[in-house]
């Protein structure tokens, strides 16, 4: 998670009486490093739980208990808590409260709170899957959506009572990364985005293949980026050790012949392409059926050259709008703009391979029709959300988005 991408935000975070509210306490955490101040309200059996020395450490505010608390001098705690929040997030949500909160009822300072509220509700559900069938429950759960709450989940899996099946609630990492995508600018909405990722493997043998040292971290970080930013996003990705951005598609590919054919696939009708991807440019002419031995002497590999991806997008009748990064151990300015201009890019991102192939950060500059911007040296991830407000800008002036957007 990016360390600013709350900053200046405040949130209410609500524990009722679950299991679950041991995830809670992480999902606390994980607010308060993405920069967000979060006051947590606890119910009577939230707290049978979790403390509240917990939450107050996690969050560094003092833990919401009660209706009447004498810690407010107009005993409006109910209303002032609401007022400058961003949003209040109910984590876990039981049955019961869900229950509570749809019946407009108010007896206690969640359910008050939220009656009073002004600012969006996010609902992450929790609890056994027999209440989460149960018809009332589904009612309650279209009723709370209908009346404007953003429900969460919940997932299937293990649950606390030894039963499997639907009612956990999402794990904190989803949770923040939801609350993070419902606050975040949508400069992409309405946008479609096919992208290349990480290296690509280029078969010798069944053992043995042709590969290079990119890490896939650039191109999953913008992934994640643009999907937060509101675009439908198609991530084709070469071997990594990474996981699947949250929100995103993702096609597993080994060669740049299926990589190609990947994009294939989904691009017609994509309104941008980045090929972020470390495509190889050549490829054995055919790969070895059967292992291949020692002999003691020399051996020669032939090599054909592979297509060229993102030239081939970019030469399409209906070519989306094309981004391209240039990888470079010299010349970057040179190179960056020849590619541009060679591939017919509307962008470019470039680095110096010693600044950034495999790590976590990176310094690059953007190249496009207007000259060269520089962006100071950052996380990967941080850059890419750099990249997405730079591309946003320049798609908004190159095609205007589709009504809606
Ligand atoms: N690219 C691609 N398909 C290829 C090769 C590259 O889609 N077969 C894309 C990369 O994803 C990246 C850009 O093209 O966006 C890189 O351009 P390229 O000229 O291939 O870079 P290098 O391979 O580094 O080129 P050169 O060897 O000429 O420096």
């Amino acid at each position: 998670m990016t360390m600013n991408l709350l900053e200046g935000r405040k949130l209410v975070v609500a524990v009722t009486g679950g299991v679950a509210a041991y995830k809670a306490a992480e999902l606390v955490r994980l607010l308060g490093k993405a920069g967000a101040q979060v006051h947590v309200v606890l119910t009577r059996a939230g707290a049978r739980f979790v403390t509240p020395v917990t939450f107050q450490a996690l969050s560094g505010n003092p833990v919401w208990e009660d209706l009447w608390d004498a810690r407010v001098p107009n005993n409006m705690a109910h209303i002032d808590l609401s007022r400058d929040a961003d949003a209040i997030v109910i984590a876990p949500a039981t049955a019961d409260v869900i229950a509570r909160l749809v019946h407009g009822l108010a007896d206690d300072l969640l359910t008050t709170l939220c009656l009073a509220r002004t600012c969006p509700l996010l609902v992450a559900p929790a609890m056994n899957r027999q209440m989460w069938e149960h018809p009332a429950t589904r009612r309650n759960i279209g009723l709370l959506a209908s009346d404007g709450a953003l429900v969460l989940g919940p997932d299937a899996g293990d649950q606390a009572c030894g039963e499997t099946g639907m009612g956990r609630m999402l794990e904190p990492e989803t949770l923040c990364e939801a609350v993070v995508r419902f606050l975040s600018p949508k400069p992409l909405a309405g946008r479609r985005i096919v992208m290349t990722a990480g290296p690509t493997f280029e078969a010798i043998d069944p053992v043995r293949g042709i590969t290079n040292i990119s890490s896939g971290k650039m191109g999953y970080a913008l992934a994640l980026a643009c999907a937060r930013a509101g675009a439908e996003v198609d991530l084709v990705s070469g071997p990594t050790g990474l996981a699947v951005p949250e929100g995103v598609r993702c096609t597993m590919v080994r060669s740049a012949l299926q990589m190609r054919d990947a994009v294939n696939a989904v691009i017609t009708g994509a309104d941008v392409f980045i090929g972020v991807a470390a495509v190889a440019d050549y490829r054995p002419d055919q790969a070895e059926e059967h292992k291949i031995k020692k002999t003691g002497d020399g051996l020669t590999l032939s090599l054909v050259p592979n297509p060229d991806i993102l030239a081939e997008v970019a030469a399409r009748p209906d070519a989306p709008f094309c981004v391209g990064f240039a990888a470079e151990s010299r010349d970057l300015d040179q190179y960056a703009t020849g590619k541009l201009r060679a591939k017919r890019l509307q962008m470019v991102v470039g680095n110096l391979v010693q600044d950034g192939l495999g790590t976590d950060d990176n310094r690059i500059v953007l190249y496009d029709a207007d000259g060269r911007h520089p962006l100071p040296h950052a996380s990967k991830a941080l850059l890419a959300d750099k990249i997405v407000e730079h591309l946003a800008g320049l798609l908004a002036a190159a095609r205007p988005a589709r009504s809606g957007a």
